[in-house]
């Protein structure tokens, strides 16, 4: 979608994906075409499917015999199955190759496409991994549990309405994109599969903005759970591929160092084909600290200075996390960094053994604010502070989880799935006053500085207090101290965090 809306802006725009399905369906979506030739050629193949449609026991044999249909595949480990076919009923399988053969014979190349676009859409539907739930909705076993899940009780669909139900959405979308990108546009436009640990198509600084949203860690194992997709639409993914993706686990059982090495090389790669000035957005999403720490870390050693973070929440809440709320995450950030001539680095802030109480502090701020917060805010607030204090490092050796340490601290009410306050408690720090107040003065100010803001003493200090609110609350005299190791102050009364590269801030 980045590629396809930078065009729409005007922009060029370059989608690179290791996964060929996601190369297929971008290019496809966006290429210019005349509906009515489509309009056509979709009529042509649902006519001679009535035509030819199995319609009895004796039929599907023939017609498995007569139409070939990918088979011997095997399937990722954890699958129900072991081979592809295993995952379609005897019908269902004759349905699938019956109308492939049917598009594969149409003659232009790209309405081919779209009708194979429409066909990939079906396939989530058509095989015996897809169930219907008793809200109306209904996925197959890798939209819903990332793997070939067979459903005790699968729904069986009729194909050749939901290619009807595909031809609409395909023929709606069209319509929309039609005015935005079309002949006089579209070459703006390039998709190819590659990865992006190697962009060898693109010269050093040329791109003026990369949005990149890699896999996140070992959450979902894309190509693995695409098979049953390239497999039917042929598009063919090489052993070359498969080391390239930037997994943990997977096939090729990769290990959370490979992977973070993929990463590392990528960003490196990201840096090079970025001009000087322009900047870099990376969305990620994982809970575990250390993940964040080899981004940002690997970023600023690739050059990158780290201008800020904005958390994005989805709209829709997955099964995974329906299931499991607090050990998935469904929200996101955004880093962005910039390729600056003379980057800044993070300062650093060495909370030592306070890691723990600072945590439950920012925790409990958190809480307050919203009057109970979830996992997900906890989490974006700790990580972006993490970023901020340069902390991560010691977040991520210390709790590969902070799940465990909220339960025990606060209370979660089951039916917002928020955190609050035990009730009559309040939890009372132990950290030092000064340090407490170095850790919110710093990420305050930074962040006043990414928003190109100063602010004056009485704004610093009505924003600083309540967040210092458990424990002592300190005097504006040692506010100011603090203030004037972190800042400088303008000639107009204004501060502003001092700049010069890295400041280690060992406690006091
Ligand atoms: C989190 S998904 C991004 C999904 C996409 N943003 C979307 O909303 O559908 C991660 C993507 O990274 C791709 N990927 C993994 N390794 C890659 C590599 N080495 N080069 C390019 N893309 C890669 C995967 O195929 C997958 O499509």
């Amino acid at each position: 979608m980045t590629a396809i809306e930078a065009v729409v802006l005007g922009r060029k725009g370059i989608h690179i994906d290791i996964n060929p399905l996601s190369v297929f369906i971008t290019k496809t979506l966006v290429q210019p075409i005349d509906l009515n030739e489509l309009g056509a050629a979709y009529e042509l193949v649902v006519e001679e499917y009535e035509r030819l449609a199995p319609k009895s026991e004796i039929d599907i044999q023939t017609t498995l015999q007569r139409y070939p249909y990918p088979r011997g595949i095997t399937l990722p480990r954890d699958s129900d199955v072991e081979f592809i076919e295993q995952l379609f009923s005897d019908k269902q399988l004759a349905e699938l190759a019956l109308l492939k053969h049917l598009i594969v014979n149409i003659g232009e190349g790209y309405i081919r496409n779209h009708l194979f676009l429409m066909f990939s859409g079906l396939l989530n539907r058509i095989n015996l991994t897809y169930h219907t739930n008793t809200y109306g909705g209904g996925d197959s076993g890798v939209m819903r549990y990332y793997r070939y899940r067979i459903a005790p009780n699968p729904t069986l669909s009729d194909a050749l309405h939901y290619f009807g139900v595909r031809y609409k959405s395909i023929l709606s979308a069209k319509r929309e994109l039609a005015p935005l990108i079309n002949e006089s546009n579209i070459h703006n436009f390039q998709a190819y599969q590659g990865t992006a640990t190697d962009l060898n198509r693109i010269a050093d600084e040329s791109v003026d903005y990369v949005y990149t949203d890699p896999p996140y860690g070992a959450k979902i194992q894309y190509l693995d759970l695409s098979t049953m997709w390239n497999a039917w639409l042929d598009l063919p993914v090489s052993d070359f591929d498969r080391q390239q993706e930037i997994i943990e686990g997977g096939r090729l059982e990769k290990t959370r160092d490979e992977y973070s090495d993929l990463m590392a090389q990528s960003i490196r790669e990201l840096y090079r084909v970025l001009k000087f000035d322009r900047w870099m957005s990376f969305v990620f999403a994982d809970k575990n600290p250390s993940y964040w720490h080899t981004i940002v870390e690997t970023a600023e050693q690739a050059g990158f200075e780290y201008m800020g973070a904005v958390p994005q929440s989805n709209s829709t809440r997955s099964f995974k996390k329906v299931q499991h709320p607090s050990t998935v995450l469904s929200g996101q950030l955004i880093i962005n960094f910039r390729k600056a001539r003379s980057p800044r680095a993070i300062m650093k802030l060495d909370l030592g053994d306070d890691a723990t109480d600072l945590i439950l502090e920012t925790a409990e701020n958190v809480i307050a604010e919203r009057n109970g917060a979830t996992i997900e805010e906890i989490n974006s607030e700790l990580i972006i502070k993490g970023i901020e204090l340069g902390f991560l490092d010691l977040l991520s050796k210390k709790y590969d989880d902070l799940s465990p340490l909220l339960d025990s601290y606060f209370d979660l009410d089951d039916e917002t799935q928020k955190y609050h306050m035990p009730k009559n408690k309040q939890f009372k720090s132990a950290i030092p006053l000064e340090l407490r107040l170095r850790y919110f003065l710093l990420s305050y100010l930074t962040r006043k500085r990414q928003a190109g803001v100063d602010p004056d003493f009485s704004e610093i200090v009505q924003d600083i207090m309540p967040m210092l609110k458990n424990g002592l609350t300190p005097e504006e005299q040692t506010i100011l101290n603090v203030l004037r190791e972190l800042a400088r102050e303008m000639p107009d009364g204004r501060w502003r965090l001092r700049e010069g590269g890295q400041m280690r801030l060992d406690g006091i």
